[in-house]
């Protein structure tokens, strides 16, 4: 992190005794966030959507901008219910990214990403964060109706019972609205980018874009490349994948990171399939001493708001490391597509990240 962005959060901190999260960024660009709502008229219901967009700034440009707080307040009191921390936990957690700054430019790559099942697009800020910083616009949404609570601009709010006993064919209407949403946000972007995002100069590239998510979300991922060609890189994190997804034979690059008892050929039939049906260039990793809720922030707001550190952590990786090693392998991948990155990481075995494995069957292309 740029010194003068570590000297104002560290001011910052001071004053508010917040808790950063990420508690630093692995990449070098300050970064800015903007929430907006967007409302998709032409179906029925209507697909009232939440989209948050963070981008490069620089330091000159965040100057006279304050730091984003990681959830509104009523979200944050939803959140120390849901997480069973005492209240205003959630009010204390403050984002790196500051609130509304100027773009730096519009020359970064545009990557979107999709929640699980149930989760709010709040719930992976701190990971976004990381990846925006490394020069990326990272685009983030709630999926209406099958987020389990979002809160909009105007005060209203929406809740949804999830329910996760469904056999994974169930899933498939919810990956499929999903898809559309995300061609909906995208299509949105490419005329109206500057109307949102402040300081925009030229259009976003919106040609060619990645796209990236967390179970649900991951599944969502590999659909909506199957849906729309301008989708050119994806990644899968941890997440089953609902039919027909398996069938698409997506022939773009695609990359995997599994939980620590999740794999290809290990005990979940819907990743064995999709795998080989992936035609093009495919990396798939499982990551040890991680469970599913490790690629959210949730493991991250577990250990520093729970007064008991929650327990269940014990184990596993801690969140601050998390989120540094998720980043590498997210930022190196789309690197490799969209910078020219050499990919190391997907070369073989890492020294400096000794956690993500290689099955021996899962023979990349
Ligand atoms: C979106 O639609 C909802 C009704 O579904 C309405 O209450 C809301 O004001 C609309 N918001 C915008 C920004 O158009
Ligand atoms: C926390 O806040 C909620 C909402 O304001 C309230 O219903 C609840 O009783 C509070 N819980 C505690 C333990 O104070
Ligand atoms: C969610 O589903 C309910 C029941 O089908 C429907 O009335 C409502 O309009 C839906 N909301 C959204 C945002 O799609
Ligand atoms: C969840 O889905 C399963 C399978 O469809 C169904 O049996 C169950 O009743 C549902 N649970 C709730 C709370 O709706
Ligand atoms: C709503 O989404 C659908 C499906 O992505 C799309 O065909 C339609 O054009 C969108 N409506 C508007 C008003 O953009
Ligand atoms: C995506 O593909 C599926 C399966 O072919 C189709 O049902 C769906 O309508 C497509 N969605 C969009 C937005 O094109
Ligand atoms: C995907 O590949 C499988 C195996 O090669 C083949 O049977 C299937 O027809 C392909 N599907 C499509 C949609 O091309
Ligand atoms: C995975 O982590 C466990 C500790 O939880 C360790 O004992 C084991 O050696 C690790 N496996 C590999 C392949 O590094
Ligand atoms: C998180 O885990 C890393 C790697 O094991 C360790 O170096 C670091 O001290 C841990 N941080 C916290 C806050 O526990
Ligand atoms: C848009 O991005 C793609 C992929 O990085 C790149 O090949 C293309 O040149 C870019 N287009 C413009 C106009 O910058």
């Amino acid at each position: 992190m740029p010194l003068i962005t570590r000297v104002l959060i560290l001011g910052l901190t001071a004053l508010s005794h917040g808790i950063f999260i990420p508690p630093t960024l692995t990449g070098p660009l300050p970064i800015g966030v903007v929430s907006y709502e967007l409302n998709n008229t032409s179906l029925d219901p209507v697909r009232d959507l939440m989209v948050s967009i963070y981008y490069p700034s620089s330091e000159e440009k965040c100057k006279t901008y304050t730091l984003a707080p990681d959830f509104s307040t009523v979200f944050a009191t939803w959140t120390d219910g849901w997480l069973g921390v005492p209240n205003g936990s959630d009010a204390t957690m403050i984002q790196c990214a500051y609130d509304s700054p100027q773009i730096d430019n519009s020359h970064y790559p545009v990557l979107f990403f999709s929640p699980g099942y149930g989760n709010s697009r709040l719930f992976y800020n701190g990971a976004v964060q990381d990846i925006a910083s490394n020069g990326y616009i990272v685009v983030s949404m709630d999926h209406p109706n099958d987020t389990d609570f979002t809160v909009y601009p105007d005060g209203r709010t929406a809740s949804y019972a999830e329910n996760d006993t469904q056999p994974l064919e169930a899933f498939t209407p919810f990956m499929l609205k999903r898809a559309s949403d995300i061609i909906f946000i995208l299509d949105h972007l490419e005329e109206n980018a500057h109307k949102t995002i402040p300081g925009l100069e030229m259009p976003l590239n919106t040609s060619k874009v990645g796209v990236l998510g967390h179970s649900l979300g991951g599944a969502t991922a590999s659909q909506v490349m199957a849906n729309d060609t301008r989708f050119i890189a994806g990644i899968n994190l941890d997440g089953s994948v609902p039919p027909p997804a398996e069938t698409y034979n997506l022939t773009s690059p695609f990359l995997m990171l599994a939980s620590q008892g999740h794999g290809i050929y290990e005990g979940d039939p819907s990743w064995t399939t999709f795998w080989e049906s992936l035609a093009g260039w495919k990396h798939a990793l499982r990551v040890n001493q991680t469970m599913h809720h490790h690629y959210s922030d949730t493991v991250f707001l577990q250990l520093e708001l729970r007064p008991d550190g929650f327990p269940a952590n014990d184990g596993f990786l801690n969140g601050t490391y998390m989120f540094d090693l998720q980043s590498a392998y997210v930022v190196g991948f789309f690197d490799l597509w969209f910078k020219g990155g050499k990919g190391e990481l997907f070369a073989g075995p890492s020294a400096r990240w000794p956690e993500p494995i290689r099955g021996r069957r899962w023979l990349a292309r």
